[in-house]
């Protein structure tokens, strides 16, 4: 027996893909800020479809994001465990669960997130991307000292 979480019934919200990738156990009310780290907006190609706030057996509500024909870098992959680090990434082939990693916190992030000080050399017109030491307390920049404690997405770029 298939249970509720199954990609049966699954089905029913988001359609089955051939290829590509789907991003499940995202907590709940994250998937566009999911969306949003993997650079996808509205101007580029990729068909994506998502769910959010599904009744998860084990989380509560969780969202998903389904990519179409779109398989994602290892570094893409653990900036999704910045902000959800249950995730689960499966590697769909042939409408087939192929592969299915977890997430992994990275040590640094380059790009991606912006610097709340405004002094921040990573905020002027000099050609520097943003760096950050992932540390317990926090988002450490390395060209400041600036660390982000809280409410990570809002300084994502
Ligand atoms: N061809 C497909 N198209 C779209 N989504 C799919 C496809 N195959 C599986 N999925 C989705 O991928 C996720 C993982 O599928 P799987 O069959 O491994 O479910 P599961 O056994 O509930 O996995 P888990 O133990 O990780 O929760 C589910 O969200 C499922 O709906
Ligand atoms: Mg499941
Ligand atoms: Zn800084």
């Amino acid at each position: 027996m298939k249970n509720a979480d199954s990609a049966d019934n699954e089905g029913l919200l988001v359609r089955r893909i051939k290829n590509g990738t789907v991003i499940d156990h995202i907590d709940g009310g994250e998937a566009l800020n999911v969306v949003k780290i993997l650079g996808i907006t509205g101007t580029t190609q990729e068909a994506l479809s998502i769910a959010t706030n599904v009744q998860s057996r084990h989380m509560g509500r969780k969202d998903i994001v389904k990519l179409t024909n779109r398989e994602l870098s290892k570094e893409e992959v653990d900036r999704i465990a910045l902000i959800s680090p249950r995730a689960t990434i499966n590697i769909i082939r042939n409408f087939k669960v192929f592969e299915k990693k977890g997430v992994e916190i990275p040590t640094l992030i380059e790009g991606i997130v912006r610097c709340p000080n405004p002094g921040c050399i990573s905020n002027t017109n000099e050609p520097i991307t943003s760096k950050f030491d992932v540390l317990p307390k926090g988002l450490h920049c390395r060209y400041c000292d600036w660390v982000i404690t809280k409410d990570l997405t809002s300084h994502i770029l």
